[in-house]
């Protein structure tokens, strides 16, 4: 077993399908009780590395522990301590909600108060309700908040939840992403996700993925930091002529304006030329506000693509 609270490491995991990389020379470690958020473009390889940490693929090369169990040689001791919700939901349709969260029980072995409390208190938590129809009737979020439900029926000490909120209505996104951060310090959780504000609000440590590879890690605050260069700036400022938008693009600068604002995103914003042109314009500057990147902007400046998010 580990001796640190290094619940997770890998040493250059990778995966390779034919000649395609999806997974190459990953190196990255998670703290026990952490929230790790792997985010990247569809295909980085973020769902075959939950499947190799899984134990549900076998990596082409490199290595990978759960709470020091190696994932080549102790694929059933690390399958007892980790819970996963897939991106594609693993229910079984032909069961109701309660007989699905039952059927978890059953594969831990648990004894039978035990479902019946974790399943009432799951229930309860992610809202489900106990609907005596199968769950193929049940809409596409209430079968991921399922899966979700499902995941935690063991009570395990690792929890993956691959882009466990895809299609949950905003309501519903929410009352996830409270319930993931009461399990917070709890339980370790690698997540995924193309929604940012999630893993900006609820991640301790992110790392973005493309092209199989991880090209930038940090806190969301210490991503930020990096990449000030792409902050953004506001104007306020009343009665903003139409050709104010127009004169600075001239200049070589972009910019939104409305009646009363104009914004900036600028890789190089000279602040004082701008406020000396709108002097000459005779406008009078109400408010100057510099806004950090937010971590979308971050993403896509490091990914250089629109986040793709099927489901949108
Ligand atoms: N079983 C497989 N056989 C062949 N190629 C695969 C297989 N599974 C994944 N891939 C490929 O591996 C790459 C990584 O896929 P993966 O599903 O890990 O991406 P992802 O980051 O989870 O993307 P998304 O955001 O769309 O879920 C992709 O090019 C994908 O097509
Ligand atoms: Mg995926």
């Amino acid at each position: 077993m580990e001796k640190n609270n290094i619940a997770i490491k890998t040493k250059d995991l990778s995966k390779r399908f034919g000649k395609r990389h999806a997974v190459d020379a990953l190196n990255i470690e998670i703290k026990q009780g952490e929230i790790f958020s792997l985010l990247g473009t569809n295909g980085a390889g973020k769902t075959t590395t939950i499947k190799m940490l899984c134990c549900l693929l076998i990596p082409t090369s490199g290595t990978a522990t759960i709470k020091g169990y190696d994932i080549k040689d102790d694929p059933l001791k690390i399958k007892r301590i980790i819970g996963v919700s897939p991106q594609d939901t693993a229910i079984a349709s032909h069961l109701t909600t309660t007989e699905n969260l039952h059927l978890m029980g059953g594969v831990f072995g648990l004894h039978k108060a035990v479902v019946n409390e974790r399943a009432r208190n799951l229930m309860e938590l992610m809202e489900l309700e106990d609907r005596k129809d199968h769950v193929r009737n049940l809409s596409g979020g209430m079968q991921r908040r399922l899966s979700i439900a499902m995941a935690l029926m063991s009570d395990p000490q690792i929890l993956f939840l691959d882009e466990p909120t895809l299609g949950l209505d905003p309501h519903a996104r929410k009352s996830v992403w409270n319930y993931i951060n009461k399990l917070k310090r709890e339980k370790t959780i690698l997540l995924t996700t193309h929604y940012l504000e999630e893993a900006d609000s609820l991640a301790d440590y992110i790392a973005i993925m493309d092209n199989s590879k991880i090209i930038s890690s940090g806190t969301s605050n210490e991503l930020k930091q990096r990449h000030k260069n792409i902050q953004t700036l506001k104007i306020a400022a009343d009665n903003i002529p139409s050709d104010v938008s127009a004169d600075l693009k001239d200049k070589g600068i972009t910019v939104i304006t409305t009646v009363n604002s104009i914004e900036i995103k600028s890789d190089e914003i000279d602040i004082y030329s701008i406020i000396n042109y709108l002097q000459t314009k005779n406008i009078k500057i109400k408010g100057i506000q510099m806004q950090e990147p937010t971590l979308e902007e971050v993403f896509l400046q490091l990914t250089g693509k629109e986040v793709k998010n099927e489901s949108l």
